[in-house]
């Protein structure tokens, strides 16, 4: 790839990977709202999976992005990524056992203190580090 198409790649990834951020945060108070107004449980596993899948392409996103630029934090980043969909698919099937009927608001306070850590621990040194990326070519 010549270094003079590559500003304009970067630059498209970290727009889409904001707007991503802000997509998701959108996502976890709707279904912050669903559990406090007591959603039925098909409509709360519903929204859940869509959370899910959002975030999971969300992850592929920023890994394809840390790798295209070698990011030195590549794993780590990955790892915690790993962790938190393997915590979330188990969450899934507890919920579709039933398993969530009384513990939902202990859900969307997870997912949202996860995300706060996460954002300000590993994606904003990464963001960061693109940006610098970014302006060298
Ligand atoms: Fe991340
Ligand atoms: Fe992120």
């Amino acid at each position: 790839m010549s270094s003079a198409v590559q500003p304009a790649i970067s630059h498209f990834g970290l727009e889409s990977i904001d707007e991503e951020h802000r997509d998701i945060i959108q996502l976890v108070h709707e279904f912050d709202a669903l559990l406090c107004e007591g959603g039925t449980a098909d409509q709360i596993i519903d929204l859940f999976a869509v959370v899910l899948s959002n975030i999971k392409l969300h992850f592929e996103d920023e890994e394809r992005l840390m790798l295209r630029s070698n990011f030195a934090d590549f794993q780590s980043h990955k790892t915690e990524h790993d962790c938190l969909l393997d915590e979330l698919n188990g969450i899934m099937k507890d919920c579709e056992r039933g398993a969530y009927a009384d513990r939902h608001q202990m859900l969307a306070k997870r997912i949202t203190d996860w995300f706060k850590t996460h954002l300000k621990k590993m994606d904003a040194p990464m963001i960061e580090f693109e940006h610098r990326q970014q302006n060298h070519h």
